[in-house]
């Protein structure tokens, strides 16, 4: 598949609350419970943080969103953490496993280590191996489990925590 990989901008809004809003209504891939509305990720994306990382995959007639993934500080009340950003990565069901991932994966890394992120870590659910093997295969190492970590829809579920050094 051919991509274009960029900045996100407030005109993709649309496209990635077409991508987030059926993943987080299924319940299955992301702790998130509440949609977005258009108005409320073009907030989003207009108040993300300076520092942070935000790409959007489009196809390749640059006309859809097929994937985006952003990068946060850790936290904002120490500057202890400031070498640490959290990674979320979401993908169009139509568009999984035709690298869409590996590409927002290959700018991210090169634009977090050019803001000065010198490591990476996502909560992943226990319960979603497809995204724990993308991200074991860009270099992420698992470092333990948080138990029960979440409950979603009554069910606690545990979370895997990971890490890649940029
Ligand atoms: C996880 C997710 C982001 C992967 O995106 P993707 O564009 O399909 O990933 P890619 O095509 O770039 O895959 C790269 C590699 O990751 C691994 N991988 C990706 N999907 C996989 C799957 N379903 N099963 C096993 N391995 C998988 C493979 O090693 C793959 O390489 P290969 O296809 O050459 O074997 C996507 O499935 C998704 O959006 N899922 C729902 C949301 C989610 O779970 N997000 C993560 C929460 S933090």
């Amino acid at each position: 598949m051919t991509l274009l990989v960029r900045e996100a901008q407030t005109k993709d809004a649309q496209g990635i609350v077409n991508i987030l809003n059926p993943i987080i209504e299924e319940g299955l891939f992301t702790v998130l419970d509440i949609t977005f509305s258009v108005e409320e990720e073009k907030q989003f994306i207009q108040d993300f943080p300076k520092r942070g990382v935000f790409h959007v995959a489009l196809n390749e007639e640059g006309s859809n969103v097929v994937g985006f993934q952003n990068v946060e500080p850790f936290a904002a009340y120490t500057h202890a953490f400031d070498h640490v950003g959290i990674i979320g990565t979401f993908v169009d069901a139509s568009c999984r496993r035709q690298g869409v991932a590996s590409s927002l994966f290959a700018a991210t890394f090169n634009l977090a280590r050019s803001k000065g992120y010198e490591k990476l870590f996502a909560y992943v659910r226990e319960d979603n191996p497809n995204a724990i093997a993308t991200y074991l295969k860009q270099g992420f190492e698992v470092i333990g489990t948080a138990k029960k970590h979440a409950k979603v829809r009554d069910t606690y579920i545990d979370e895997i925590l990971i890490e890649k050094f940029l």
